[in-house]
């Protein structure tokens, strides 16, 4: 079948409007739009102005009564924990009227934020949802974090109430996330009012009288006396939720999601881009507290009617390399969204894929990479292993959806290796040189998308109108710059290649090295520091910390090395897997002060690279690789 992609991209090109009103016949609302896009509201516009609606109601009870009451809406899959459980469309409906009763309870109302601070359990997903219920915006944090992350969140989000559990599972060990709580709340200035726990059986966390809830007991009494919030209608412009990104410091970004457009893209989508179909097994093998797992566990599946997968456990180790085609052919998943990692992980324990050939794959159809590059190797390999068609796509916390892609539900295009394909509707994705100009075709530069962004996409940050428009905005006028810089070939594909700010991306987690600058800074032997990411063949990239010591300092280097490790560890998360931290006399640097950080990561990785002109001393780079070669990079030359 030939794609209809050209055809309706320029269907959207245009009357942008039109085709977005027409995607948004398939949401409930309650009440209608005034304009499609007003351009005078919020930063840059905004979309479905006017409208009323209510997410939870378009994701669950409006399935409900549409005949899927039955249908399983969430399948919860832990191989880390042993369990499987099932929720139907009419079951999940029930838990979260009966949890955002609860909340109300304590006081949350509509515009209030809640921070979820949980594992891969499905009330994680419950506690998502019961926000959406009421109007209340929820903000996920990553267990992965340490409480000082957590910390900062609380202060920016300033929640109402905090939703958390006992504890998360990790291959050998057991995260417990209430001392992780408790401390994160003793740091930040704002309190939470109450806090609602749900006890695992693995771990029982100890609970403040007054303060913290027992989510069992609280829901129990809540069901016994009958309670069930009823959907609020909220605006279409009201924000759903806050999700936390990595910025360029350690003052992370607060991504704004709204209720009406981020419906009316996710449920296109869902079929556009996925080729899902109402009814049909999808499975985003992330996190509830990564937008891929806002987006495409939670959401989208459940706006279109799916069947999602929970899956608490990893690609490897919980407990082979064939857990994901058992959960594929247990569940008969149609389509799987993961990143590039962990394909990369599966391929080093079965090279051959020898687990494979032991389950029934016939409903699955399609592989979806997103989260970092997808080499092509890694590529090639899923595609002779699985047999279906394996499609990278690219997008950004920013944008909830993705920007580009191989739309399925149009008829796919041919795949062209190391390329998501192109650019969705709703996107006019421009490569763009220093002095605003495209650039030719085949030419790198920084990628951007013109003003506006389509709906789905965030409208502001958190609070911070300023910051969104001196981030995103301001680099080139009239234009929403991704950070990504890459180059677009004749055809339009889009080949994305590297970021243009200090995120790195480590096993498809996002991370500012300028974040872990500011905690090595913080040893008090450290005199000067800087963090750079480093090729790995498993994870894409992994930080490697670089640290000067204050004269007069003569404890043992490994010791201090040891402790900036694990400082990083308390500090931001075992997700910021600083391992490599190496000391070194200096830091290159240009003559006017700058570190030569993009010429450090070209020794890391053992590329040529030959010293900038403005190099203050040379020599230096030569001590730089014998340091690394000391700690074992052994690409360093
Ligand atoms: N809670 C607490 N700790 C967590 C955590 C969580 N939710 N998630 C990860 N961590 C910890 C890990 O246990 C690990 O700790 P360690 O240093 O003690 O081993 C550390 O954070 C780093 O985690 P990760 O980068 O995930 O590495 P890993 O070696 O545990 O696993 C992969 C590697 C590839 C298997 C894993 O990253 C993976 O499955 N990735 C899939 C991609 C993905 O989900 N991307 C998200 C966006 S789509
Ligand atoms: P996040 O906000 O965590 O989703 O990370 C977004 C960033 O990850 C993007 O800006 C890119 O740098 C990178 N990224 C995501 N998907 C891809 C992809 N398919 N190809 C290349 N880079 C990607």
């Amino acid at each position: 079948m030939s794609s209809r992609y050209h055809e309706v991209y320029e269907d959207w090109s245009k009357d942008p409007e039109a085709f977005w009103a027409a995607a948004a016949q398939d949401v409930v609302w309650t009440k209608p739009w005034d304009k499609v896009f007003d351009a005078d509201a919020g930063v840059y516009g905004r979309w479905f102005v006017g409208a009323q609606c209510n997410t939870a109601y378009n994701c669950l009870d409006r399935h409900v009564f549409a005949g899927r009451a039955g249908q399983p809406a969430l399948i919860y899959d832990s191989p880390v924990t042993d369990t499987k459980k099932t929720y139907s469309y009419a079951e999940l409906t029930e838990e979260v009227a009966t949890l955002a009763a609860v909340l109300q309870r304590h006081g949350v109302a509509k515009g209030d934020r809640v921070i979820i601070y949980m594992a891969m359990i499905p009330e994680a997903v419950m506690a998502m949802l019961a926000c959406a219920r009421i109007g209340a915006i929820h903000s996920v944090v990553f267990g992965g974090f340490a409480a000082r992350e957590l910390a900062t969140r609380i202060d920016d989000a300033k929640p109402k109430m905090i939703l958390s559990c006992s504890c998360g599972i990790e291959p050998g060990r057991v995260v417990s996330y209430k001392p992780l709580l408790d401390q994160a709340i003793e740091m930040s200035s704002h309190k939470p009012s109450a806090c609602l726990v749900f006890q695992r059986p693995m771990e029982t966390a100890s609970l403040i009288e007054g303060r913290d809830f027992d989510w069992a007991e609280q829901t129990a009494s809540a069901r016994a006396a009958g309670e069930k919030a009823d959907c609020v209608s909220v605006a279409a412009t009201d924000p759903l939720y806050v999700l936390y990104t990595s910025g360029t410091t350690g003052q992370p970004k607060g991504v704004v999601r709204d209720n009406g457009g981020h419906m009316v893209a996710l449920k296109w989508s869902m079929n556009a881009v996925y080729g899902m179909k109402p009814g049909e097994v999808y499975w985003a093998a992330s996190d509830v507290g990564w937008v891929v797992g806002h987006s495409y566990i939670v959401y989208a599946p459940l706006l279109h009617g799916c069947t999602t997968i929970l899956f608490e456990g990893k690609p490897v180790g919980t407990p082979d390399a064939g857990t994901f085609w058992r959960v594929i052919s247990e569940h008969k998943v149609a389509a799987l969204f993961t990143a590039p990692t962990a394909f990369r992980a599966i391929k080093k324990d079965d090279p051959e894929g020898a687990f494979i050939g032991k389950y029934d794959l016939k409903h699955f159809r399609t592989l979806f990479l997103a989260g970092e590059r997808a080499d092509p190797d890694t590529v090639q390999w899923a595609e002779r292993m699985l047999g279906v068609p394996v499609l990278d796509h690219w997008w950004q916390t920013e944008t909830g959806w993705a920007i580009a892609a191989n739309p399925v539900g149009l008829g796919t295009m041919p795949v062209r290796y190391g390329s998501p394909t192109v650019a969705m509707p709703g996107y006019d994705v421009q490569v763009l040189d220093e002095a605003h100009r495209q650039v030719d075709a085949g030419k790198m530069g920084s990628i951007c998308v013109k003003l506006p962004l389509p709906p789905g996409c965030l409208p502001t940050l958190w609070g911070n109108d300023q910051r969104f428009v001196d981030s995103y905005l301001t680099e080139f006028p009239g234009y929403y710059a991704t950070a990504d810089a890459g180059y677009k070939d004749a055809d339009g594909y889009l080949y994305i290649m590297a970021r243009t700010d200090d995120i790195i991306n480590v096993a498809g987690h996002r991370l500012s090295t300028g974040g872990m600058e500011e905690v090595l800074a913080s040893h008090p032997d450290v005199a000067e520091c800087a963090v750079i990411g480093i090729a790995d063949p498993m994870k894409g990239q992994i930080p490697a910390g670089f640290i000067v010591l204050k004269s007069g300092v003569n404890r043992p280097v490994a010791d201090i090395e040891r402790e900036v490790v694990q400082l990083v560890r308390e500090r931001i998360g075992p997700v910021a897997a600083l391992k490599l931290v190496v000391t070194v006399g200096r830091l290159p640097k240009t003559r006017s002060g700058k570190i030569l950080r993009r010429t450090m990561r070209s020794i890391a990785d053992g590329e040529d690279y030959r010293a900038p002109a403005t190099i203050d001393d040379p020599a230096i780079l030569d001590e730089i690789a014998a340091a690394l070669k000391d700690h074992g990079v052994a690409k360093g030359n």
